[in-house]
């Protein structure tokens, strides 16, 4: 069969990333992370101290902004003007602001543009917020994958560094508001697709939902 596209979205901390590379090894495909790309800019307006808040100078770095994406070792190396960034967009930092960051219209418009554009030749799996509804409205495989915000806190919790650990709770608030945030922004907000399968990875192996999906994509490869 041909090359699919697979869109992969759902709330924070669902285990998104982890069962997307996955899928995406197994059937040989790119795998695309474009919270890091909303990440990357994150970073970029701290480092260039603009305020989460502020629209117009957000719009403008997001035009000069050069973010790329390339297959690494263990996952997806990202880089901003050349340099690796992949440790840095996962500080609390980051994390606390770019929801934020996320919800303005001409910083989702210029990731929209890259994300389409590497998902032109098919063969990609890509995961996110709004990839089924609005990136790639014609991807021929989209699961919505839920969780509990317990079992999601206690996932980023188990993932957290000696130097960043914080109470297992204020997580869960962080994950719940970060959530509320997403599926509460005017454009393009997180909300499953009406072709997305719900698949609720709460008691579920990664392995168990890897299978699932790989199943969903051979009725349609
Ligand atoms: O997936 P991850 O948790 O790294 O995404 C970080 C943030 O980026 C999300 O909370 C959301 O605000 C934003 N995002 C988005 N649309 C996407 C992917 C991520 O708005 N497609």
């Amino acid at each position: 069969g041909g090359r699919i596209n697979v869109a992969i979205d759902g709330p924070a901390g669902a285990g998104k990333s982890t069962v997307a590379r996955r899928v995406a090894e197994q059937l040989g495909y790119i795998y695309i992370d474009t919270g890091a790309m909303y990440r990357a800019v994150a970073l970029a307006a701290n480092r260039a101290g603009v305020l989460p808040s502020d629209a117009d100078r957000l719009a403008e770095l997001v035009k000069t902004v050069d973010i790329t994406l390339e297959p690494g070792a263990d996952g997806q190396i990202v880089r901003l003007g050349g340099e690796n960034i992949t440790t840095d967009i996962r500080s609390r930092e980051v994390t606390l602001k770019v929801s934020e960051i996320a919800s303005h219209e001409a910083v989702r418009l210029r990731l929209v543009e890259m994300q389409r554009k590497l998902a032109e030749a098919k063969g990609v799996v890509m995961d996110g917020r709004d990839i089924g509804t609005h990136v790639l409205p014609g991807a021929e495989v989209k699961v919505f994958l839920v969780a509990s915000v317990q079992v999601r806190a206690l996932r980023r919790y188990q993932e957290l560094s000696e130097g960043e650990l914080v109470p297992l709770e204020q997580l869960e608030q962080e994950i719940a508001d970060r959530d509320r945030s997403d599926e509460s922004r005017e454009f393009s907000p997180l909300v499953r697709a009406k072709d997305a399968e719900v698949l609720d990875s709460t008691e579920l192996t990664i392995d168990q939902v890897v299978a699932h999906i790989l199943d969903l994509c051979r009725t349609k490869t």
